[in-house]
């Protein structure tokens, strides 16, 4: 295929063919590939509001995946589409960092003020994952490099860079990639193993950090109090740093502004943010740290540039942060979302008590909430025999979520809803995890869809021919 250098013009004209094509030459030919079997694969976007999108071809599309954690305000919410033309139109300075930013100096304060008091150094980067990378480093060198090994549960996702990858107990480093070392797993959730696993690790040389996710966005799953109090006497006993991931669950996502609010007496030494603080609009993260831990790892004049970015906290990414954590701090904003997540709790109730024969479970809290399914569509079932094993750990686990998949599939095709399966290897949910600005009508939708689907059947075809594709690959 001919390269070309495109105008924006000619890039929002291009049609789905096009863009596969383009995929498929200087992307990822087999992400082309799939996608484009898939139903909204089939189709081009054109803009979005709030929980709407709309296709070229004129559509309007209910997007109930809430952005996988980023659209906690939907799309282009227009306080925060208002704060950056504003900043635009005033041609703001965005990029020095041997200038001060008032912006960035702003936005960590914010911050500060809405976690506990020692809570209160910040550092900006882009990604969830560089948010990690950030933690493991200021956790290890606020122990002078003495103690060796990084906890981890072994159901965790925390990114896919080489450290937060080797700390992904979802993602199995392990087979692609040199592992960083001195990472050792726990059972998620199991205060014994983690007991176990720390004691073995004291004798080998100590531990800087136990990394966790309060609660499990990909899993729908949290931590007990009886395991985070044995994490904070195990702490208090070894000295280790803790590190809370909310990177997807802060921000009011799991009932609370961050979730590790939910424990008492609980507060990590380093949190990690991410999403819904770039307000769907700016790629940005944040890594909080305790004023010690800070302070132990980089307060000598030597170290004050230890741990930098290009990109730390861009004017425009630090004011859409700002905005949207003004918003999420609005005096109602706690008391909408309260109702909403009620509201997703009855209605998903009820559903599985109308459909026991087709719904194993709903999991969840907050607007954080998934459905699973039983493998009820016969046809599903017939193609996954045909799978080898070694192609899948357990063949009924992934019938559920192939089942989850084909309903959301359906509720595409049939209903114009766009709603997502989690892709890690230990979920097999159908998400239902909106925006937290979706109104009662737009769930009502949702659910109403919903229900017709399972009462009048699925069309399994598009999956079919994405299990073909599967087996040509293995
Ligand atoms: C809990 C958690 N941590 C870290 C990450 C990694 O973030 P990113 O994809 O921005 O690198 C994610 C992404 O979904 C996440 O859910």
């Amino acid at each position: 295929m001919e390269k070309k250098i495109f105008t924006i013009d000619e890039a929002s004209k291009l049609s789905v063919k096009e863009v596969h094509n383009l995929y498929t030459n200087f992307i990822n030919p087999n992400q082309s590939q799939i996608f484009s079997l898939l139903p909204y694969g089939k189709d081009n976007f054109s803009h979005a509001i709030g929980t709407y999108m709309f296709t070229d071809s004129g559509k309007k599309i209910l997007d109930f995946t809430g952005g996988q954690g980023v659209l906690g305000l939907g799309h282009n919410h227009p306080r925060i589409i208002n704060a950056r033309i504003n900043f635009q139109k005033e041609n703001k300075v965005e990029v020095h960092k041997v200038i001060f930013s008032k912006y960035m100096a702003a936005l960590s304060s914010s911050l500060a003020a809405l976690l506990p008091d020692k809570l209160n150094k910040s550092f900006f980067l882009n990604s969830g994952a560089e948010a990690v990378e950030a933690a493991i480093k200021v956790c290890y060198k606020s122990l002078n490099g003495k103690n060796k090994y990084i906890l981890y549960s072994d159901k965790s996702y925390h990114g896919k860079l080489i450290g937060s990858g080797s700390i992904s107990g979802s993602y199995r480093i392990e087979k692609n990639f040199p592992k960083m070392e001195n990472c050792v797993s726990f059972k998620f959730n199991d205060p014994d193993d983690l007991e176990k696993k720390i004691q073995e690790c004291q004798n080998l040389g100590g531990i800087y950090s136990v990394i966790v996710e309060p609660y499990s966005a990909s899993m729908l799953e949290s931590c007990s109090d009886l395991f985070i109090q044995k994490l904070i006497d195990l702490k208090d006993k070894y000295k280790f740093k803790i590190i809370c991931d909310e990177v997807f669950t802060g921000f009011y996502k799991s009932n609370y502004m961050f979730y590790f609010q939910k424990f008492k007496k609980f507060s990590p030494d380093v949190l990690c943010l991410s999403k819904a603080i770039g307000g769907g609009k700016s790629s940005i993260s944040a890594v909080v740290m305790d004023e010690d831990v800070y302070n132990n790892a980089y307060n000598k004049l030597s170290d004050t540039f230890l741990h930098t970015t290009t990109y730390n906290a861009f004017g425009e990414e630090s004011i859409t942060a700002l905005e949207a954590i003004n918003i999420f701090s609005e005096k109602d904003f706690h008391l909408k979302v309260t109702n909403l997540s009620k509201l997703l709790s009855e209605k998903l109730q009820f559903l599985k008590n109308k459909h026991p024969d087709k719904i194993e479970s709903i999991k969840g809290t907050g607007i954080l909430n998934g459905i699973v399914f039983k493998s009820y569509l016969s046809s599903l079932g017939n193609i996954i025999e045909k799978l080898p094993l070694s192609f899948i750990n357990n063949k009924s686990f992934f019938l559920k979520k192939l089942t989850a998949s084909a309903i959301s599939s359906e509720l595409y095709e049939k209903y114009n809803i766009l709603a997502s399966i989690n892709d890690s290897k230990n979920s097999n949910h159908l998400c239902v995890a909106p925006a937290l600005i979706i109104n009662e009508n737009d769930v009502n939708y949702f659910f109403e869809s919903l229900e017709k689907t399972l009462n009048d059947g699925v069309n399994t075809k598009s999956l079919q021919i994405i299990f073909e594709f599967l087996k040509s690959k293995i």
